[in-house]
């Protein structure tokens, strides 16, 4: 192996970085990640670190999965492609489809759309949602409504119910008809309002308020992820989403649950739907789908969407949307035995437990920390730090001081990740007490750098 400021030069030199200033990547190295195992992660010195990110929320299963390795060189060595467009389709996403259909089934989902990931599952869904009210005669329903704070990927009708700046002004204009309501988030909100109960109302009325405003024969779908991620792991209260769903029904309006970090067991139920007791008429899936292995997504259609699509005689249902990677037989065999390994080893349970103890050691944290001004977190493998600089005014925290606090952590043994003035965690579903431990005290080292 080259020595590790050969391989950074390189990389400075010839690569830039999702979501990071090219020149800021080639002055602040990133670190050289060569190898994994288990929950382990490796870089080119050969320090060893738990991962606390999990990936990018994604590798649930750790890194070292061989049925998902076995099977991801048996399908290469039978087919490693044949398209699923139109007239064709291969085994492996025949039993795929039967496993998810089985494994939403109490999400009332029944159909798989496959797609390459999280930003293709969104945007086929946001398309899906569009030709579901034409096919009903109801062309008009084009709009969308998001979340403040929800990510959605970054392709451009993701990156338009986007609710998070930093994803948008650079490639305005974006989308037409798209409208964003504030998140039930409690640390900050324009109410004021710190109840997370009396929170959720209140974003409840100002969806219904901009429905009515917009004209409710003009919305097309709500999009909403049931804990939002990237935006910081906020989690609203239970009433939320339920709340989000009836105000959908009153009005004719499609839910679409955007699950790309939370189905497959990472809040500690299979689905984040589920957690809340909620039923979705779409549902975006990716990551965990295939733990990382390789590329995948899937939107899952409920079977009152599909009844529509394929109830149709007129043509219109055709679908005009799909990659050269849908339906790849490789990630579908990946995603085949994840989902096995994911059921067999019951990952949700371990989330909901290990979760339980990353919360309260967050919660520990921040009574010794000035710097923690809150901590998000409590429905499994999902856990975020806000720091900010004066506990009474909320200020962030400069990015000097973020950054010396993931250094910290990082060489102390735990890789965490930073997003704005957030310190989020998610590491894997395998994870064990004693790696929560590493995590929180590599994390306590880090926070008293500063
Ligand atoms: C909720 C949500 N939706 C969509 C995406 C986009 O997925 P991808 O990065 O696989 O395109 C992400 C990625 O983090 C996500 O968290």
């Amino acid at each position: 192996m080259k020595d590790e400021n050969f391989l950074k030069e390189r990389n400075a030199r010839s690569i830039w970085h999702p979501m990071a200033h090219p020149a800021d990547s080639q002055k602040n190295l990133p670190e050289i990640i060569v190898a994994g195992d288990g929950v382990t992660i490796t870089d080119v010195d050969g320090h060893k670190t738990v991962d606390g990110v999990g990936g990018l929320w994604n590798v649930n299963l750790g890194f070292s999965c061989q049925p998902v390795k076995d099977a991801i060189a048996a399908q290469l060595d039978r087919l490693p492609y044949y398209s699923i467009f139109r007239g064709t389709t291969n085994d492996a996403v025949i039993e795929l489809g039967e496993m998810l259909a089985e494994f939403f089934a109490p999400d009332g989902l029944e159909r798989a759309f496959y797609t390459s990931g999280g930003s293709d599952s969104v945007e086929i869904a946001l398309r899906l949602a569009r030709q579901y009210h034409k096919l009903r005669g109801e062309a008009g329903r084009v709009k969308y409504l998001s979340l403040k704070k929800g990510y959605h990927g970054t392709h451009t009708l993701g990156a338009s119910v986007n609710g998070n700046a930093n994803f948008r002004t650079q490639y305005e204009p974006l989308m037409p008809g798209c409208y964003h309501i504030p998140a039930p988030y409690t640390y900050r909100n324009p109410f004021n309002e710190t109840d997370p109960e009396k929170l959720a109302q209140l974003c409840l009325a100002a969806l219904e308020d901009e429905i009515k405003f917009q004209g409710a024969e003009t919305i097309a779908a709500m999009i909403m992820e049931p804990i939002l991620g990237a935006g910081g792991v906020i989690v609203p209260h239970e009433s939320f989403m339920p709340g989000v769903r009836a105000i959908c029904d009153k009005y004719g309006i499609l839910l679409i649950a955007d699950e790309v970090i939370t189905a497959f067991g990472r809040t500690g139920a299979w689905s984040g739907s589920r957690l809340w007791g909620v039923q979705p008429d779409m549902m975006t899936t990716a990551k965990a789908i295939t733990n990382g292995y390789f590329p995948f997504g899937a939107v899952m259609i409920s079977g009152r969407v599909a009844e529509v699509f394929e109830s149709d005689t007129t043509g219109k249902a055709a679908i005009g949307s799909g990659y050269t990677y849908s339906g790849h037989p490789v990630g579908a065999a990946a995603a085949i035995a994840c989902l096995k390994e994911t059921q067999a080893l019951n990952v949700k349970d371990n989330a909901a437990a290990r979760g339980a103890q990353l919360y309260e050691g967050l919660l520990d944290l921040q009574k010794k920390h000035e710097i923690v001004g809150d901590v998000r977190g409590g429905r499994g493998l999902m856990c975020a730090l806000e720091l900010v600089s004066d506990r009474a005014t909320k200020a962030p925290i400069d990015k000097a001081s973020i950054a010396k606090v993931h250094r910290g952590a990082y060489e102390t043994g735990a890789m965490v990740r930073i997003s704005g003035n957030n310190v989020i965690l998610s590491p894997s579903l395998i994870v064990t007490e004693e790696n929560i431990a590493t995590i929180l005290g590599a994390l306590d080292a880090g926070l008293s750098a500063v």
